[in-house]
């Protein structure tokens, strides 16, 4: 096979040697706090319907969701929506044109992840003691 001149090209950044940044990590996390509140949601509906339905439908989803791993899982996904909500916000700064500067973009990252785990503790602090 002839070889082809490649020149002095930079190459694609692979997985193995890609640097994470601020930027990238935060944006990726919002796709999956997005698709993963989807499946909070569909297991509190489901705890909802059942309640309606009657005794035997609301048992299932009702100890699930109130064993360790249910209270694991609406920890994470009240972190998830508070994380999300964040993003969002900071979405709609950026379209406003503000923070789009790397620097500023990346410390944003830093305050959306911060702000959240202080929101979940808030809001952890406020279900458990008030
Ligand atoms: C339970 C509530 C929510 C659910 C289930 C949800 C779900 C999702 C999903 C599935 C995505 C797309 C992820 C992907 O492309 O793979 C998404 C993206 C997004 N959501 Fe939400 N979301 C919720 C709440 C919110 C809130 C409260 C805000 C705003 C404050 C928000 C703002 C956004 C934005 C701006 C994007 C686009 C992010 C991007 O393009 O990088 N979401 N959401």
């Amino acid at each position: 096979m002839p070889e082809i001149p490649r020149g002095n090209r930079p190459l694609s950044p692979h997985i193995q040697i890609y640097r994470p940044q601020w930027t990238s990590v935060t944006s990726i996390l919002t796709r999956i706090t997005g698709n993963a509140l989807i499946v909070t949601t569909v297991l509190i509906v489901w705890w909802l319907v059942g309640a309606a339905t009657g005794p035997e439908a609301f048992a299932w989803p009702d100890a699930i969701l109130r064993s360790w791993f249910g209270d694991l899982v609406l920890l994470a996904s009240v972190w998830a929506l508070w994380y999300h909500t964040l993003a969002g916000i900071r979405h709609l700064v950026w379209s406003t044109g503000r923070f789009l500067e790397i620097h500023r973009a990346e410390t944003f990252g830093k305050i959306i992840v911060a702000g959240s785990f202080v929101l979940t503790l808030l809001t952890a602090i406020v279900f458990i003691f008030v």
